[in-house]
């Protein structure tokens, strides 16, 4: 396993893997990698010759006040976990290397981007597609593997891609959870012991939302103040947006339907958590 430190390098090795007629699998993260990342990393081996991961933790996509500066980082950890998947190759740049004096240029999808995590996190999402579209530049991959974790980002990133016809297929793949259902995440090492009890609420109230739609209980509206009802029950749980959309236009609904996606962005003290599921299977 190689580690590559610059984007010219990188975009070379690709070009050269690609001249060679080998396909490139691609699954971009910001690092401090646990089991979600790894399963990308998995499904990656399968598809493609050459399998790379991108480490970078983007400045762009941190508003002010976030939690850039102490996002958790270990590449030691990272490359040993990557070379057990059998990762070929880790691109880990620079901040300076990807945005160098001068830097001016972004890419900004509209309308989905405004709603959800784009509401409260204004800006995030044009520093994910930039990022992203600068990544798949750089490691021109056939294929590039994205959790559904990330929902919203996983359906920004599809409609940025289709948008811009770039070459790239962009798989999905399920949420990883813990044993006791809560979603893997960078950000739950910030939990104590209190609050990673208390962030569990998230996955329940998806299983309880579940339940109430298997037995009929189609109405948006009461779903969605069932579960804020459950989640403003745990002392530090603070709701950002509890929403019921459609899982492609992220339009809120008002009734249930196969495509009903329930999205949850909850703070436990100081963490912000997200995690989602459809409601009808
Ligand atoms: P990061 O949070 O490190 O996540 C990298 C990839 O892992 C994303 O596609 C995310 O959806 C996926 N992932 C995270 N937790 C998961 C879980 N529990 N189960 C399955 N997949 C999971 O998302 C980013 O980084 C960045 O925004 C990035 C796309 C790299 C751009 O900077």
């Amino acid at each position: 396993m190689k580690i590559i430190a610059t984007a010219a390098e990188m975009q070379q090795t690709a070009q050269a893997a690609k001249a060679t007629g080998k396909n490139i699998a691609f699954v971009p993260t910001m690092g401090f990698l646990h089991q979600g990342h790894l399963s990308l990393l998995e499904e990656g081996r399968r598809r493609g010759d050459l399998l790379v991961l991108s480490i970078f933790v983007n400045p762009t996509q941190f508003g002010q006040g976030e939690d850039f500066e102490d996002y958790p980082r270990d590449l030691q950890r990272d490359a040993e976990l990557a070379e057990s998947c059998g990762v070929d190759i880790i691109f880990a740049p620079t901040a300076g290397d990807m945005y160098p004096r001068g830097y001016a240029t972004y890419i900004d999808v509209e309308g989905i981007t405004e709603v959800l995590c784009g509401a409260s996190r204004p800006g995030h999402f044009r520093g994910v597609t930039t990022v992203v579209c600068k990544l798949f530049n750089i490691v021109q991959p056939d294929v590039a593997l994205f959790g559904n974790k990330d929902f919203q980002q996983l359906a920004v990133i599809r409609r940025m891609t289709r948008d811009l016809n770039m070459p790239v297929d962009i798989v999905g793949m399920p949420i990883f959870r813990e044993e006791d259902g809560l979603a893997m995440s960078s950000r739950n090492v910030y939990l104590n012991e209190a609050q990673r009890q208390q962030a569990l609420v998230l996955s329940k109230s998806l299983l309880t939302a579940k339940r109430l739609a298997a037995v009929g209980d189609l109405d948006c509206h009461e779903i969605v103040e069932s579960v804020k009802k459950d989640i403003s029950a745990q002392p530090e749980a603070r709701i950002d947006y509890i929403k019921i959309c459609h899982q492609l236009t992220l339009e809120e609904q008002h009734k249930v339907d196969s495509d009903s996606v329930l999205l949850l962005a909850v703070f436990i003290g100081k963490t912000r958590l997200i995690d989602n599921g459809f409601l009808l299977d």
